[in-house]
């Protein structure tokens, strides 16, 4: 399939995980794909968190017919542990960062009838313990997701989101080993993709984003579409 063919897309996180396989997959399907990650390679190296850089470095890779939002971060931290500097962090770079990309890539976006595709999350549609900012900062990105879609529903500019449950990334594994002290095993239970088949794998989610990307999906706008094995049915 080459569904992307003549695409230009602008997609975040692509050093690691579901940012890397989804580049992988559009770029596979003809697409020519410019990234941006905080780590380094073969792709503009921006911290999303500096807002003023990242509207300077979108506004000047001129226009888009698709942006991904993938780039993200967690922190398990008791509540009374939460830090701000960890709060704002998970919010800026979970929440305010795809708002940020978006909004500078909109004028593109505006004129070649493009989409965007957040990635969300089960935390963004259900409470987790232990992730208080990051719940939040996911359930913003779901909301931001049907408000950016409601408003541009008349102009041509398509806004979704997937929502995944547990995904073998590193993110997974960074958050098992920074893992605090005294949890809840019987809450912990609910951070993990329980049912079968278990932890997705990034193609999946990859997958998934392609198909709300694509033109298949030309009647699909505002909608959040879990990847989960059914935790949150
Ligand atoms: N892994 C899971 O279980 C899971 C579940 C649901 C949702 N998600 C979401 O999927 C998305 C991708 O996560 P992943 O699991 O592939 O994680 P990952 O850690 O493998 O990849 C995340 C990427 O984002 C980049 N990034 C982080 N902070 C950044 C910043 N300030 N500026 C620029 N780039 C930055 C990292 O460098 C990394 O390349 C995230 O939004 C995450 O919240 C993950």
């Amino acid at each position: 399939m080459s569904r992307f063919a003549g695409k230009r897309v602008l997609a975040t996180g692509v050093a690691s995980g579901v940012g890397k396989a989804t580049a992988e997959l559009f770029v596979a399907e003809g697409a020519e794909v410019v990234g941006i990650d905080v780590t380094p390679g073969d792709h503009h190296v921006c911290d999303l968190t500096d807002f003023g850089a990242t509207q300077e470095l979108v506004g000047s890779l001129g226009a888009f017919d698709v942006v991904l939002n993938i780039a993200g971060i967690v922190m398990l931290q008791h509540l009374a542990d939460i830090t701000l500097e960890s709060w704002h962090k998970q919010l800026d770079v979970n929440l305010t960062a795809p708002f940020v990309v978006s909004q500078a890539a909109l004028p593109g976006l505006l004129e070649r009838r493009g989409n965007i595709v957040n990635v969300s999350s089960v935390a963004g549609v259900r409470g987790q313990a232990y992730s208080a900012a990051y719940c939040a900062s996911k359930a913003g990105l779901l909301m931001l997701t049907k408000s950016m879609a409601l408003e541009l529903s008349q102009k041509g500019v398509r806004v979704n989101c997937v929502c995944p449950g547990g995904i073998d990334t590193p993110l997974v594994a960074e958050a098992a080993r920074t893992m605090p002290q005294g949890l809840d095993e019987r809450l912990m239970q609910r951070l993990y993709n329980v049912l079968p088949p278990g932890f997705s794998q990034p193609t999946e989610i990859a997958e998934a984003i392609a198909y709300l990307a694509s033109d298949a999906a030309r009647s699909v706008t505002g909608t959040a579409l879990s990847i989960d094995g059914g935790i949150v049915s």
